[in-house]
């Protein structure tokens, strides 16, 4: 049970979540336990999987063996290795099952070919003709191919990284968003690493076939759509670049006629003291893809089909929406910074801002909205401190667009108070000229820079706010809402806790009360943190 949002389950769970808690369902001779994914950088630790576990014994059902909890700041992989390793030897104990380590290596798909000249999936996901005769409505499941009309490079000529200002066309889509919403786009992978693994593998990647659930039952009949070609799988449907999970690694190990490199991926696999440290290292720390796990095994062939099958889906990235509808409706804007670095000799690509790097105007980027938390107060006149370092300004784009479009209909708007980070004036200062156009507007009331890297010491944006603290406190008192967008792991905290110091010391809260003052804040919606890691 993964944890998202603020401590909330995932969509496809969020039903049962709130038929656990709200229902009294009478569960005794029920069996459970539950295993969490979740990551240690957010506020609420796998508060989902804490949910049902508690619930689940409340209702009377009966923990069969005690919960796991999951971290994927660390290694997700490894923590339910170890679970699993000591949860099936206890089940099958408790049940008097016999385990079956065979079954692991078996196929949950059988291939058939399909004959030439049928029509075949190329990206689309559903239907086949998704993509020349779009349906709405368009969600994860349904994403509406749009158009690129914008890529511009966001940073000076003297930064070592890049960010693309993108926009796309959704005039014919219909699509509706708000500003804070999210855009999840569906990348492709490097054809690079497609012809790669082609060449390893040495097959036709042409041929059309599809993959099959041989159990008829099953809701989910194919891994990915289908009939569809190799190098399309490749291309669009899995995962050929995150670092290798373990039951893959295993299954591949089938595969592999070098005793030498078949032990070492079966230790891989292993749930052993020795084979979790070195997937820790070798697959986790060292970030391995299937690419590089097949070049450097060059024994391990296993057929293209079972391959597709035991990889993870390639799944869709999200982006805040950088635009209001206001302001241009048929048009979303988002803001992605490009992730790259090496390992050893190794370049590796982040795939989803890699792909969108190099997209040109009039190229097509599968995408769709999903609908975020995060939104401005109703009443235009209330105050707005919005703290967004680096792309984490994205959605404070869309909330300064929508605020001077109010201004512009001639409505009394309030404060914005902005709090942005980056390194250097010169060099990565995202939107410095609409920033300053927003203040010459008036919309943008107080503009705060933090730049860690233009003198020496460091300044960040929780220094800006405890510089202006009193500003800060006599906002609050007005009634202002906090937001706080971007990386999850330091800056969300180091903020939370620079604001719990100013309600303390400005506005003379003990510790406790400062606590209650603050979860008070967000129980009223007034501090809303929209964070990734
Ligand atoms: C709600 C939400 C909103 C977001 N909004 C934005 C936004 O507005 N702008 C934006 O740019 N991003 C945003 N992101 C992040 C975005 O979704 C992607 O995660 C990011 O763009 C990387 O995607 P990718 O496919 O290029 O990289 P991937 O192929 O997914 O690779 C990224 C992974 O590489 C690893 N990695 C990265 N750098 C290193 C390193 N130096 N060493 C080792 N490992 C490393 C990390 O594990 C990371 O998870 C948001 C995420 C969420 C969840
Ligand atoms: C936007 C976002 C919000 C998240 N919020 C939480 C959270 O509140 N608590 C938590 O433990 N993990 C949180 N996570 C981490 C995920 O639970 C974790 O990455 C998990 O491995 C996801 O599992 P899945 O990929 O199988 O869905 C969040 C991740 C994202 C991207």
């Amino acid at each position: 049970m993964a944890t998202y949002g603020e401590g909330d389950p995932p969509d496809n769970a969020a039903l049962l979540c709130e038929f656990l808690r709200d229902e009294q369902p009478n569960f005794s001779g029920v069996w459970f336990t539950v295993f969490g994914l979740g990551n240690k950088t957010y506020e609420h630790f796998n508060e989902t999987a804490k949910m049902v576990d508690k619930r689940m014994e409340e209702l009377g059902a009966e923990r069969i063996f005690p919960m796991g909890l999951g971290d994927d700041d660390a290694n997700l992989e490894e923590d339910f290795m170890r679970w699993r390793e000591a949860f099936l030897p206890k089940v099958t104990g408790q049940f008097g099952w016999e385990l079956n380590t065979d079954a692991e290596g078996s196929r949950q798909y059988r291939l058939e070919w399909v004959e030439e000249g049928r029509p075949y999936f190329k990206g689309e996901f559903g239907r086949l003709t998704a993509y020349e005769r779009p349906r709405a409505p368009f969600d994860v499941k349904n994403p509406y191919l749009s158009t690129v009309t914008e890529n511009r490079e966001l940073h000076g000529d003297e930064s070592q990284r890049s960010c693309k200002h993108i926009e796309f066309d959704v005039s014919k889509a219909r699509i509706r968003y708000d500003t804070g919403d999210h855009l999840g786009v569906y990348p492709t992978n490097d054809s690079a690493l497609v012809e790669a693994i082609i060449q390893l593998l040495d097959f036709n990647p042409d041929n059309v076939f599809r993959l099959i659930n041989v159990d008829e039952d099953a809701t989910k009949r194919n891994p990915f759509p289908c009939p569809t070609t190799a190098r399309m799988a490749l291309t669009h449907y899995v995962d050929i670049c995150a670092p290798v999970k373990s039951h893959v690694l295993r299954g591949i190990s089938e595969y592999t006629s070098d005793e030498k490199e078949k032990a070492h991926l079966q230790l891989l696999s292993t749930a052993s003291e020795e084979g979790l440290a070195l997937y820790n290292t070798y697959i986790q720390k060292e970030r391995r893809s299937i690419v590089d796990i097949l070049k450097e095994h060059p024994s391990c062939k296993p057929d293209i089909d079972h391959l597709l099958e035991l990889l993870p889906r390639l799944q869709a990235r999200y982006y805040s929406i950088a635009s209001s509808p206001n302001k241009q409706p048929d048009k979303i804007a988002v803001c992605a910074v490009v992730t790259e670095y090496d390992i050893g000799s190794r370049h590796i690509k982040g795939v989803c801002t890699n792909f969108l790097r190099d997209k040109p105007v009039e190229s097509n980027v599968p995408i769709f909205v999903r609908k975020s938390q995060m939104r401005l107060p109703t009443r235009p006149n209330v105050p707005v401190i919005m703290i967004g370092p680096g792309t984490g300004f994205a959605p404070f784009r869309g909330f300064l667009q929508e605020r001077q479009h109010f201004k512009e209909l001639g409505k009394d708007v309030g404060a914005m108070h902005l709090y942005y980070g980056c390194r250097h004036p010169d060099h990565d200062y995202i939107y410095k000229d609409e920033l300053e156009a927003f203040v010459d507007a008036g919309v943008l009331t107080h503009l705060e820079c933090a730049f860690s890297r233009a003198q020496a010491e460091k300044v960040y944006v929780q220094n800006k706010l405890w510089q202006t603290k009193e500003r800060i406190w006599d906002a609050l008192v007005q009634g202002a809402h906090i937001y706080v967008c971007g990386d999850a792991r330091n800056m969300a905290r180091d903020v939370q806790n620079t604001l719990l110091r100013i309600i303390r010391e400005v506005g003379g809260k003990s510790e406790d009360e400062a606590v209650n003052y603050f979860k008070e804040l967000e129980k009223h919606k007034r501090y809303q943190a929209d964070v990734w890691s």
